[in-house]
């Protein structure tokens, strides 16, 4: 596809541009770099996951356990979190700092909560395959053309790794160009769940800890190209301790979508509002790889 055409296919009422010129300009660099020179960078929550599938709005890493076989009163209590953490991490009147707090609080509690449950490893299987979880329509492709070009693929994620992978294993195909970092559980001798591996991971500290400590970034810093998706104004800074030439931000907006999309379209560069595909990026891929 010419990048007239791909400027063309992006004016659809549901793609929000604040700078045409900066996205042409971008997309005319990935191409002109091509495959060996591109990387990915995406969250997977709500990003290469769908947030409302048929009318409902469907699982997050976390819910997929309370959609399991959980005890009630983990569910009830999660279900408390969510509705009091939940308005808060989507309300675009306060500030990241402001938020900060609050979703530490949110992961502390609810990963406090999961480690009362005995979850056992083998039940993560069952749990995804029962859940209302759902990749995008068009994310098998997405996944395997990357692969075929072996363009390196970062998800990185404040959900809990070890349903990513059950899920990506389930609906797709989980490539050796894919690398996951988010919170991984801990199982004692008996695959019983005792807590998480690292320190967590939330959704505005995807800039400090894990990725950033590793050479991740650095093993691959001869690709300057980067596609970055996210839903989540901390999902910008996924990519900070990587050093690239030209980045194109893609942001999915789910939800509370009129108060949100102008400071949306200040900070991502496509918008892609109530988008339940990858047909955006995919058609990105056709004219790059
Ligand atoms: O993959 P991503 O980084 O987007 O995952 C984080 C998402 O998980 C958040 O957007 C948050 O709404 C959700 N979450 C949840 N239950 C929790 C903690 C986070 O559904 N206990």
């Amino acid at each position: 596809m010419t990048i007239e055409k791909m400027m063309e296919f992006l004016n659809q009422p549901n793609v929000h541009i604040g700078d045409p010129d900066h996205v042409k300009h971008v997309i005319e660099q990935l191409i002109q770099y091509g495959p060996d020179k591109l990387q990915i960078v995406a969250d997977f929550d709500r990003t290469l996951t769908k947030y409302i599938h048929k009318g409902h709005v469907c699982a997050t890493c976390h819910n997929v356990l309370e959609e399991g076989s959980l005890p009630e009163f983990y569910k009830e209590e999660a279900r408390t979190l969510r509705d009091t953490y939940f308005p808060i991490e989507t309300n675009p009147k306060l500030s990241i700092e402001e938020k900060i707090p609050k979703m530490i609080e949110w992961w502390t509690k609810s990963h406090g909560l999961l480690e009362t449950c005995e979850i056992s490893r083998d039940s993560i299987q069952h749990c995804v395959s029962s859940s209302t979880a759902k990749l995008r329509d068009g994310c098998s492709w997405f996944f395997d053309e990357l692969k075929k070009y072996e363009v390196p693929v970062l998800i990185f994620s404040a959900g809990i790794g070890d349903i990513i992978e059950e899920v990506i294993k389930q609906q797709s195909t989980m490539h050796d160009n894919m690398h996951i970092v988010s919170n991984y559980m801990k199982f004692n001798e008996e695959g019983k769940m005792t807590g998480f591996q690292q320190a967590i991971i939330h959704i505005y500290n995807k800039n400090e800890n894990a990725i950033h400590d590793s050479d991740y970034f650095q093993n691959i810093e001869h690709r300057t190209s980067m596609i970055l998706m996210g839903d989540s104004l901390g999902d910008l800074h996924m990519a900070d301790g990587a050093e690239v030439d030209h980045k194109l931000k893609i942001g999915f907006l789910n939800s509370r979508v009129e108060e949100s999309l102008e400071l949306y379209k200040k900070k991502y560069d496509i918008v892609l509002v109530e988008d339940e595909t990858l047909d955006i990026p995919n058609n990105l891929l056709r004219s790059i790889l």
